[in-house]
Order: C-alpha cells, then sequence, then structure tokens
C-alpha cells in the first residue's frame, strides 16, 4: 500500500564527522515521505511532494514538535543477556563468568530462547530500534529462535551463533569443527532469507582456540561478503590475558588479522584500549568498531575516544551500539547520552548531528548496509522512527528555552528515551502505533 508521511525530517547524506553540516546533515521543517511496497519512493518538500501525489494516497500528518528520522540501527547487542541488565558489581571478566555464561546456557532451551527473542525485538521496536547486529549464543537454536521472530515484523536483521570453545562451563562451548559446521548450516538456513544476513560470531579472542580462529577464518574466506562480529580491547584485564593466550601477537588485533577476521565487514564491539599501530590495522583492513558508552560505564570498562578512532588520516568507521545486557538500556537516545559524556571524559565533545548520525548512518556506514538502511531517501527500505520532540513534562518545559534545533535534537539525547518514540515503522508498515 503506498502511503505518505507529512512533518520535519532528519536524515544523513554523508558522514557529519568528516563532511561539512551543510552536506551532511538533511533537515527538512516541513517533508513529504512517501513509501511503498516496503521503500521509499519519494522524499522532499511536502508541497511539491503533495502536487505530485495521487489524490487517493493517505497522507499521515505529524503532530506539531514530532520529528521523522531513519529507525535507529543497534551495532552491537546481545539478545539473550536480556535477563542479566543490571547485574551488579563485577567488571568484565568476573560479569562474564558471575552471569553472562550462567544466563547463556538457559538458551539451550528452545522454548526459553522463543520467549526472550520476542520480547527483544518487542522492546527494540518501543524504542525506536529498526535494524540490529545481534550476538545469539553457541546454541543454533538461539539463532533460529530470534530469525523465527524477526521474521513476523519484516526487520533487517544481522545475527549469529557465538563461537567459543574455552575458557567458559563445558555446557556454553563448542569445538572448532562444530562452530565451523553449526555455522555453515546456519548460513545455508538463514542467510539472505526475508530481510536477515547471518554473522560470523567468534565472542571473543580469549574463548576460541586457534583451531576455533582458524577454522571460523576459512569460513569467513569462504563467504567474502559474510558480516563478522566479536569484540576487541574492551578491559585492560582482558587486554592482558590476550597477550598471555597469543604470545606470537604483537597485539590484540593483530590476532583477528592473522585469521582474516579484519576486513570490510567485521564489527568489533568497544575497542577502547587500542592503540595507534591497531587503529591503523583496522583502517587498512576495513574493520570497523561499535561504541557501546552504557556498557563500557556500566563495566568500568573506560570510554572510546570516537573522534580519534575517525580521525580523518586514518578513519575507522564506528556505529553505536547498547551491547546489553552489560549495556543498560535498548533506547539509543540513552546511548547517544552516555557517549557525549564520553566525548567529555575523552577531552573531545559530540554535537548532537554526529550523535544521531551514529545511531542511524553511522551504524549502517560501520555494518556496511548503507545502500539499504539507515537514510530516509529513496530507493531505501523504509525503516522510520517518529519522535515526540516533547514527550515528558519536563523535556516540554525545558523545549520552550531551546534556542534552534542543535538544542532542540540535543535535549532529546541527554533527556529522552521510549517515551520519545511515538511511532515506528518497518518496511514502510507501522510496528509501533501511534502514541
Ligand atoms: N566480551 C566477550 N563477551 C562479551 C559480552 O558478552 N559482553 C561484553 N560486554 N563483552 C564481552
Ligand atoms: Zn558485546
Amino acid at each position: 500500500m503506498k502511503q505518505a508521511l507529512r512533518g520535519a525530517l532528519l536524515t544523513f547524506a554523508a558522514d557529519p564527522y568528516h563532511t561539512e553540516f551543510a552536506e551532511s546533515v538533511v533537515y527538512s521543517k516541513d517533508a513529504l515521505v512517501v513509501m511503498e511496497e516496503g521503500r521509499f519512493t519519494a522524499v522532499g518538500p511536502a508541497t511539491e511532494g503533495l502536487a505530485a501525489l495521487a489524490a487517493d494516497v493517505p497522507v499521515r500528518e505529524l503532530p506539531a514538535d514530532h520529528l521523522m528520522l531513519p529507525g535507529f540501527i543497534d551495532a552491537h547487542v546481545h539478545y539473550p543477556q536480556m535477563e542479566i541488565i543490571a547485574a551488579h558489581g563485577k567488571q568484565l571478566i568476573d560479569w562474564l563468568n558471575n552471569y553472562t555464561f550462567i544466563a547463556e546456557q538457559g538458551f539451550a532451551d528452545k522454548a526459553h530462547a522463543d520467549r526472550v527473542a520476542q520480547l527483544f525485538l518487542q522492546e527494540q521496536l518501543r524504542h525506536g530500534v529498526t535494524s540490529s547486529c545481534v550476538f545469539c549464543t553457541v546454541f543454533p537454536e538461539s539463532v533460529d529462535a530470534l530469525f523465527e521472530a524477526a521474521q513476523p515484523l519484516g526487520m533487517r536483521l544481522m545475527a549469529g551463533k557465538v563461537c567459543m570453545d574455552r575458557n567458559a562451563p563445558a555446557g556454553l562451548l563448542d569445538t572448532a569443527q562444530r562452530a565451523y559446521d553449526e555455522s555453515a548450516e546456519l548460513i545455508a538456513r538463514w542467510h539472505g532469507r526475508e530481510r536477515f544476513e547471518y554473522v560470523l560470531t567468534p565472542r571473543f579472542a580469549p574463548t576460541s582456540s586457534e583451531a576455533q580462529l582458524e577454522l571460523v577464518g576459512a569460513l569467513a574466506a569462504e563467504h567474502p561478503d559474510l558480516l563478522i562480529q566479536s569484540h576487541i580491547s574492551e578491559n585492560l584485564r582482558e587486554v592482558a590475558w590476550v597477550k598471555q593466550l597469543f604470545p606470537w601477537a604483537k597485539s590484540y588485533a593483530e590476532v583477528y588479522a592473522k585469521y582474516g577476521l579484519l576486513r570490510p565487514r567485521a564489527i568489533y564491539g568497544h575497542g577502547i584500549h587500542l592503540d595507534e599501530a591497531e587503529l591503523d590495522l583496522f583502517h587498512e583492513t576495513g574493520a570497523s568498531l561499535a561504541h557501546c558508552p552504557t556498557s563500557n560505564f556500566f563495566l568500568g570498562s573506560g570510554y572510546l575516544n570516537v573522534r580519534y578512532a575517525k580521525e580523518p588520516r586514518r578513519p575507522v568507521p564506528v556505529g553505536l551500539a547498547t551491547d546489553l545486557g552489560a549495556g543498560t538500556s535498548f533506547s539509543m537516545l540513552q546511548t547517544m547520552n552516555e557517549a557525549y559524556k564520553a566525548a567529555h571524559l575523552n577531552g573531545s565533545d559530540l554535537p548532537a548531528q554526529h550523535a544521531f548520525y551514529l545511531a542511524t548512518r553511522g551504524s549502517a556506514e560501520a555494518l556496511g548496509v548503507a545502500d539499504k538502511i539507515g537514510s530516509v531517501a529513496p530507493g531505501y527500505e523504509a525503516d522510520l522512527t517518529v519522535m515526540n520532540l516533547r514527550s515528558t513534562p519536563l523535556i516540554d518545559f525545558r523545549m520552550d528555552f531551546a534556542k534552534d534545533l542543535d538544542e532542540q535534537l540535543f535535549i532529546q539525547m541527554i533527556m529522552g528515551d521510549e517515551r520519545a518514540i511515538a511511532a515506528t515503522y518497518v518496511a514502510g508498515r507501522c510496528v509501533k502505533e501511534w502514541a
């Protein structure tokens, strides 16, 4: 069904870190966005758009102080960790052992995985997240559960089975060969079906033997366009552990590079403690980073310097991510809020235009899907979020004093949460009904 939305629109035509705002930030006070068969077919000034639109096409007008945006894209998130959000007291390695590796064992039970997968996707849509790159667990059934739950929703979803064959409880381990075989089976079952992509998912270097990294690398080489996701350089104890486990490697990044796991469409969570040579290696190989500030603050890991990672002389693409359940919120607005504080602690800054870019087109670029999602423009898949810019009494009051669009957007990213998500569209279908 052809339909249109009319109102204010914010989207990005390029990376505002590297391109003047005038060319990268697209804002229109009164835009018409036309959607048909899951795609945007026309986007432009409302007066022109309405003149060209057949009279029988339904047009929904946004209420005052609402804003259309591309659907948010969470570049790194663990759905099985939904039940351990807010687990108290431990940094990364103890948090993994005491909470994560216990919760993930529960996903051997398909019925449990089904239930959590459905709740997870519903929660994402309530928060205006229309697409994400997701870690499942070591159990292939946990991948089936997530893709099956996404089928009726029509989301573009990237996900994979975690590969891990050491340094975790026996019940959560595969083997090098099983990781290869099960990942290959899941590629055959899910990759390219509907809007799904399979993602090769070695958990991180400490939980994979070299034999496993080698076989995952071999599978990656057989599928050069496939996404790869993992973790790198999140916590200093983890970095020291990797040095011990891989004494031959000059750096953490070199471990992944050796096995062919740094390349375009390979996205690594965190990267907080990467050195210059490692960032060079990311740049040269085309790999990217997922910035997970709520997680990094929660686990006391540190804070990524996004501007430094994106240095124009050797830019590394960066997406924004919740990293639930170490992350503490499904909200990409709250994730921007924490990203702002991380930027400050780095002596840097995060203008609202940069933050909203990172949560939409930036994540799409880091995942290599920026030709399909992350922008509201003709030809793109019609994933869109409508924000209410006055979603709480306090925000409503504060907005009265906002001088310009920059301030209005900044207020949203600091004070906003899911209450600011008025509606969510996936492939042109309203999946979170208008509030
Ligand atoms: N490193 C390896 N596994 C994980 C995980 O599940 N969460 C986080 N935050 N870091 C990891
Ligand atoms: Zn993670």
